[in-house]
């Protein structure tokens, strides 16, 4: 039997995805969102979700009408009438669910970050790398209009080769003693494995690898100042393959609400100012071009985001956050026997990016990933 075919000699792509999910929390219930969209449009079959907390499983069956709900993800690994399985459980449990799934031959789709320490990132990426199906990482920024629009600006060299960045990102504490509701992990190092810049701002270091290529030295300082053992504060200065120079600054705040990503990138020849969240037309999305001689451009942002939409074949627009696109492009990657990007060699790079920094924050020398 060739990968992507079943026992009786049905290809996978002759029928809709049959897809488990692991972990109904607060980003498994959006997943569990997307999912009901693509099961509605035909695009899959939402089989099995699977929680030890009846709390989450009712949360995530109320965005998606699962076939069936389990304590156990074993059951959702096990079942033979799945092929394919997101895993959106603590960062902590990622390891042993990953080489589970790797080990059943589903196709995967894994939340950031993929594991509390580099170490564990490179054992599931090696399991990866000799995996058949295709396996997705959640960097579903990757999928917004406005950083594609500087991804484009970057490849086409428009504005000459990139020079250099600054990337301040910053979300509210989303920890259960801060947020009445959430669940406290992020708090504690041995289950998150990092504060601000792992947990919230490897989004941010996958978007500048991906645009300027892989770090080569990073220096960085960290502080905790709400008490926690990981850090809440963290900048970081990057040196990319591409020669690329930038600073990524990370931030836990304490102003209920917030959550922003402001981008300024200079070029040979011009510079982008972006302004971004992690919901679909937020408020505070902006986007400027600046070129030589020229007053600056601010694209429509609604226009941008309709071409972008368009560019992916998306059948709706009734989403709120990018995890729908990001979703859907791992799925049409699966049925296709694709590989699904972003995968973990680039997660990989992101962590190493971090991990670096981390390491640079206790030596207070500049270190290479
Ligand atoms: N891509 C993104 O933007 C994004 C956003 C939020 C969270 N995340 C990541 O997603 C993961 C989950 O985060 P969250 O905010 O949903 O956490 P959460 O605490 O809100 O939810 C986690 C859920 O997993 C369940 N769980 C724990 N162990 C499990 C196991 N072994 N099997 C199945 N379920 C299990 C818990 O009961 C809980 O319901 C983390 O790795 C986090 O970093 C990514």
């Amino acid at each position: 039997m060739t990968p992507g075919q079943h026992g009786d000699g049905a290809t996978r792509a002759q029928r809709p995805l049959r897809i488990g999910l692991i972990g109904c929390g607060n980003i498994g219930q959006i997943h569990a969102d997307g999912l009901r969209k693509m099961s509605e449009d035909g695009e899959i079959v939402a089989v099995g979700a699977a929680d030890p907390s009846e709390a989450s499983r009712t949360a995530a069956a109320r965005n998606c009408p699962f076939e069936y709900l389990s304590d156990d993800a074993r059951r959702v690994v096990d079942d033979a009438d799945i092929d394919a399985v997101m895993i959106t459980s603590p960062t902590s449990t990622h390891r042993d669910l990953v080489l589970s799934v790797l080990a059943s031959g589903k196709a995967l789709f894994c939340e950031k970050p993929l594991a509390p320490t580099l170490g564990v990132v490179r054992e599931l990426c090696a399991a990866v790398a000799t995996a058949t199906r295709p396996a997705q990482v959640g960097f579903h920024s990757r999928f917004h209009p406005i950083v594609n629009r500087i991804y484009g600006l970057v490849d086409s060299k428009e504005l000459g080769a990139p020079m250099a960045y600054t990337l301040r990102d910053d979300q509210y504490w989303p920890t259960g003693a801060v947020v009445p509701g959430h669940s406290s992990w992020r708090s504690q190092r041995d289950q998150a494995g990092g504060g601000a810049l792992l947990e919230h701002s490897i989004h941010a270091a996958d978007l500048v690898c991906w645009l300027f290529g892989p770090a080569v030295r990073v220096s960085a300082s960290t502080r905790a100042v709400f008490g926690y053992d990981v850090e809440d504060v963290a900048a970081v200065t990057v040196e990319h393959t591409s020669g690329v120079v930038g600073n990524i600054l990370s931030v836990f705040n304490g102003v209920r609400g917030r959550e922003e990503r402001r981008f300024e990138v200079f070029f040979e020849n011009g510079a982008v100012e972006a302004t971004t969240d992690f919901i679909v037309g937020a408020a505070e999305d902006s986007y400027l071009v600046q070129r030589p001689d020229a007053a600056p451009e601010r694209p429509d942002l609604g226009a941008l985001r309709e071409e972008f939409f368009t560019m992916l074949a998306l059948p709706r627009r009734d989403f709120v956050f990018y995890t729908y696109p990001a979703d859907r492009h791992w799925v049409q990657c699966v049925q296709a026997g694709d590989p699904a990007r972003p995968g973990f060699d680039d997660a990989l790079r992101a962590h190493e990016l971090v991990d670096a920094a981390y390491r640079s924050a206790v030596t207070g020398s500049i270190v290479t990933p």
